[in-house]
């Protein structure tokens, strides 16, 4: 198991983190699949491949392809659905020798429920994730992009959990001021009662933000490079425009209301965490990055270990939000 290390402990919304580096849904497999690569002790935790209630093969290939400065995916959420995840897969999740957030997809909220009710069964599985880049097939629009679908998704979810705690993954479609912080102030809010004492409504903590909308065509064909025409662009390209979500959504919402906020978007080297502490998170994912190297993660933590003692913190939680306007 993880020592302690005084400089990058982290809590986020109660759950302890050995250091604030998590790896990030969808590039890491299902648990544990990179343990061959990276010591997951090591790391601040890991979120699994969204999880749906039904299996889904996911989308034809190509699905993931490089861009200039990142990579574009339309995997389509292929993953083995519910029943197989909690039969087989969650079980293990105990064994992990790092915190494990389960990631929750779905296309109606009965599904989301369905599946993190799974979750919270599982005893490994210290929170979920609502990954809300889904259309809902009610309404058509993302969960993500919709506030009040948001919220009555986030007021379903929560009475089903009982000690995981409930992280919300914004979409980034809800791009710029007030869109996203809108969507923001829903998922923390949330709908219906609390489901004990002192727990919230809505989200305890949010996580900014998912893959952002895009093409990538072949000129020489004249056709899409992705099989599904559109994909999600993730990497160095997201970075910035996510740093500014992050700032936008502690500034305005998440500050006052008491609620972290995980940073995710291109995160590639330690300058690029630091950076969305600085602006407001309190942890960060790292994906695309583990493409290139599956252990980048390590240098980001020694990093900002370094960048802590520099800056003369004693932690690194000192330093959330600390950018000077
Ligand atoms: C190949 C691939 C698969 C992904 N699958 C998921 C997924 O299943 N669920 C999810 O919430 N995000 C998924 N994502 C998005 C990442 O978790 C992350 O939000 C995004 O890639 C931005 O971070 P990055 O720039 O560090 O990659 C995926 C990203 C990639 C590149």
């Amino acid at each position: 198991m993880p020592t302690f290390d005084r400089l990058l402990a982290t809590d986020l919304a109660g759950v302890a983190l050995v250091n604030p580096v998590l790896l990030a849904a969808g590039t890491c497999g299902y648990l544990d699949e990179l343990a061959d690569a990276i010591d997951l002790a090591r790391v601040g935790g890991v979120v699994t491949k969204s999880i749906t209630a039904q299996p889904r093969p996911g989308n034809a290939f190509p699905r993931v392809i490089d861009a200039r400065a990142g990579m574009l995916n339309a995997v389509g959420l292929a993953n083995v659905g519910v029943e197989h995840f909690a039969e087989h897969i969650a079980p293990r999740a105990a064994d992990v020798p790092t915190v494990v957030i389960g990631s929750v997809a779905g296309f109606s909220i009965d599904d989301f429920v369905t599946v993190a009710a799974a979750m919270d069964n599982a005893e490994g599985i210290r929170a979920v994730e609502l990954n809300v880049s889904c259309p809902n097939v009610h309404g058509g629009a993302e969960f993500g992009a919709d506030p009040e679908a948001l919220a009555e998704l986030v007021g379903a979810v929560r009475p089903v959990l009982a000690e995981t705690r409930l992280f919300v993954k914004l979409s980034p479609i809800a791009v710029g001021a007030p869109g996203m912080v809108e969507v923001a102030r829903a998922a923390i809010r949330g709908a219906g009662v609390p489901a004990g004492p002192n727990r919230r409504t809505g989200a305890d903590a949010l996580c900014i933000a998912n893959t952002i909308p895009a093409m990538a065509i072949d000129v020489r064909t004249r056709r899409p490079r992705l099989s599904n025409v559109t994909g999600g662009l993730s990497g160095p390209a997201v970075h910035n425009v996510a740093v500014k979500l992050v700032y936008d959504v502690y500034t305005s919402v998440t500050k006052e209301a008491g609620v972290p906020v995980v940073g995710v978007g291109g995160v590639m080297r330690w300058e690029d965490a630091a950076e969305f502490i600085l602006a407001g998170a309190s942890a960060v994912q790292m994906g695309t990055a583990l493409f290139a190297d599956p252990r980048s993660p390590l240098r980001v933590i020694n990093g900002l270990r370094r960048w802590v003692r520099t800056q003369g913190a004693q932690s690194i939680s000192e330093l959330v939000g600390t950018v000077e306007i």
